[in-house]
């Protein structure tokens, strides 16, 4: 079976409080979406790839993957789980039901070539689909109140952080993400559409350092981790 990218990069970059949306900030004088794109491209065969873009985009045209035959580009939505859905929707026409799909936040450019072969390994055989996932580092409190206080100490070793890529079955992730998205239900990944709909998807563990590029300071975290490579 094919295997398909969809790449959202669709987001404003808010808590970045920078002057463009954060995945046209450059790190090695590259886009950060730039970066993302290369890594993924050169790291798997896909059939095609699919980036949502915000309908207020203009920074797209300046990036080198506007210049790459393999990428396509279709208008994101309000929520990260819309643009998903629109890209899925905008790669009807060239998919199949059963071929695979990985999505990666476009703001995740030190995903690492040996992650990405190891989830697309794993989750071939497995019925649902599945993520890369990171194992916590820290002890966990859920708690209540202002000013919080301990409700209860989760159990560390069933925590685990959702990472992307995370990879499904064509015609089950657009099933997964209408229902989630129709019933309101909260679709912060994939995932957690999937599991909403009752599929259970493996974790695969992945590197810690294939972080979400969030606020000012992992600008130059991301720096260190690519240089590193
Ligand atoms: N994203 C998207 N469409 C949206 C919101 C987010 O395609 N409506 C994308 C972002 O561009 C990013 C990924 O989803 O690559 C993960 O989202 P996040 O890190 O939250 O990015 P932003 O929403 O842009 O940042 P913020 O939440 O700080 O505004
Ligand atoms: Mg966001």
């Amino acid at each position: 079976p094919r295997l398909w990218l969809i790449v959202p990069a669709a987001g404003i970059g808010k808590r970045m409080q920078a002057e463009c949306p954060k995945q046209y900030l450059r790190i090695n004088n590259r886009y950060i979406l730039d970066l993302t794109l290369s890594r993924l491209l050169d790291s798997a065969r896909f059939a095609g790839c699919m980036v949502a873009l915000n309908a207020a985009d203009h920074w797209w045209q300046d990036a080198d993957a506007s210049k790459d035959s393999r990428v396509q580009t279709c208008t994101g939505g309000a929520e990260r789980g819309d643009s998903v859905l629109s890209a899925l929707h905008a790669l009807a026409e060239q998919v199949e039901d059963n071929d695979w799909v990985l999505v990666h936040d476009a703001a995740r450019p030190c995903v690492h070539s040996d992650d990405l072969t190891r989830l697309v390994d794993t989750v071939l055989g497995h019925p649902v689909g599945g993520l890369l996932a990171a194992p916590v580092a820290d002890t966990i409190k859920v708690a209540d109140g202002t000013p919080p206080e301990v409700v209860k100490t989760m159990d560390r070793r069933q925590l685990w952080r959702a990472l992307t890529p995370q990879m499904f079955r064509y015609s089950m992730l657009v099933d997964a993400l209408e229902q989630a998205l129709a019933s309101g239900h909260p679709v912060t990944d994939e995932s957690s559409a999937m599991e909403f709909s009752g599929n259970m998807p493996v974790l695969v563990e992945g590197r810690s350092d294939n972080i979400k590029i969030t606020v000012p300071a992992d600008l130059d975290l991301a720096g260190f981790i690519l240089n590193r490579f």
